[in-house]
């Protein structure tokens, strides 16, 4: 059935970095979606009631905002459970932390429930894109992708790739990685809201030859996504161009073996050299910033401004277990801070976008989701504060819708998220805790 759904609408109309009056905010509006759950129209709520048809069922939110799905693009599936661990540095961190916690992913059970509770907890959080990283074993990645379908998150993902450093377990050798990568490419290529990713970990878990290998499968390959990090300590940093004695720089690791493009995110990138930032916009990969990771292991501060003059489409992501919680919105707050700390202040805008057309952008979706342009999916979420007494009042007093936005982002809680809609299905579901 076509519906109609009514509320304060808010969205990018393209890239605010660009353009100032990107950021469109309509405060009776409507968003009309088909029974294919595709937008047909948005705008004022009145006109959009005059055009329905006469059977489009109307579903009024009253002053709740409705906003273009989330999209958390960068997470680990095996750190569910190692939020918050104590650490000095992310190399310290992994091999203390990380790598017993990812191990546990053996145990099928475990990570198929693991693998609901996480898919669950995003959505309910108004995230209806993820990026992420698999578990190593295979048949926990399987149960990611599948709860992924279950329950409507769109998700890319891939099993994490190691074949150096980190226990024995963890490792996959390159013959092997390509064919899982091969079954799961087949296995989930005819769902529209599954991709797979190649996943080598960072440069200094990956052989060459493992590195190689990720290459040549995305020549035979070209519409899988690759995912992996970068710059993200200088301790790490000094580590891989020790490792890759020839490399120009750390970029410079991945591109000889042909790994980066369009539909390639790197995460992190705090401490890029200027060279490298030259032929990191030259290649046309994308970068994922992760602002409560990067504080929580005290990587550093993301130079955003040197990534959009360069023209890098950027994402958000809550890298979690480094990031402390499951709620990209929160990552927008985050952001604000360290740009802060460097004596810049990002827009409104500029921090939606970071987490829905921007990102959309980054991952080569923008033709299907990221804002409410008719014809793409009706990925959206309602965030609705009536219920919390300080903010209705907080809110009352801003100059501005774009005000409200702005405090929103700051203070708004992921309970606060009333309705999560997925190609226009409902589909938060019931809590599943594990
Ligand atoms: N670099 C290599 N592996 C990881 C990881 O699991 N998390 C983060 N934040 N950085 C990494
Ligand atoms: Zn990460």
């Amino acid at each position: 059935m076509t519906r109609a759904y009514l509320g304060t609408l808010a969205h990018l109309r393209r890239d605010p970095f660009q353009y100032p009056g990107a950021l469109e905010i309509i405060e009776r509006g409507a968003l009309w979606v088909d029974e294919r759950g595709r937008i047909v129209a948005f705008g004022d709520a009145g006109r959009i009631r005059r055009q329905l048809p006469p059977d489009a069922e109307i579903v009024d939110f009253g002053r709740a905002w409705l906003l273009p799905g989330l999209v958390d693009a960068h997470l680990h599936f095996p750190q569910y459970h190692v939020v918050a661990a104590a650490n000095r540095g992310l190399l310290s961190w992994l091999r203390d932390s990380v790598y017993p916690a990812e191990l546990a992913f053996r145990d099928p059970r475990y990570a198929a429930g693991v693998a609901d509770a996480l898919v669950s907890r995003l959505l309910r959080s108004g995230v209806t894109t993820a990026v992420m990283f698999g578990s190593q074993f295979p048949e926990a990645t399987e149960a990611l992708f599948e709860a992924a379908r279950r329950r409507g998150l769109r998700l890319i993902a891939g099993i994490t790739l190691m074949d150096r450093d980190g226990p024995e377990p963890l490792r996959t050798d390159p013959e092997t990685a390509w064919r899982i990568a091969e079954r799961l490419v087949q296995r989930y290529g005819d769902d529209p809201r599954l991709r797979y990713a190649l996943t080598p970990r960072f440069a200094l878990s990956c052989s060459p030859e493992l590195l190689r290998m990720c290459g040549e499968f995305r020549r035979r390959y070209p519409q899988v996504y690759l995912q992996t990090h970068i710059n993200e300590t200088r301790e790490e940093i000094a580590a891989v161009l020790r490792a890759f004695p020839d490399a120009l720089h750390y970029l410079d690791v991945y591109d000889r073996f042909g790994l980066l493009g369009r539909r390639t995110l790197l995460a992190h990138n705090i401490h890029p050299q200027g060279s490298e930032m030259r032929a990191l916009a030259e290649s046309g990969s994308s970068v994922c910033h992760c602002p409560s990771s990067n504080l929580f292991l005290g990587s550093g501060l993301f130079p955003l401004r040197r990534h959009v003059q360069h023209g890098v489409p950027l994402a958000v992501g809550t890298d979690v277990g480094a990031g402390l919680h499951f709620w990209v919105w929160e990552e927008l707050s985050e952001c604000h801070k360290i740009q802060r700390l460097q004596g810049e202040a990002p827009t409104v805008a500029q921090l939606l976008h970071l987490v829905t057309l921007g990102a959309a952008q980054a991952l080569a979706l923008e033709a299907e989701i990221g804002n409410f342009a008719p014809g793409k999916a009706a990925d959206f979420w309602v965030l609705d504060v009536a219920g919390d007494p300080y903010l209705d009042q907080r809110l009352r007093r801003c100059q501005s819708l774009e005000d409200q936005l702005f405090v929103l982002m700051h203070l708004a809680r992921p309970d606060q998220c009333r309705a999560v809609f997925a190609a226009g299905r409902p589909c938060a579901g019931e809590a599943v805790e594990s």
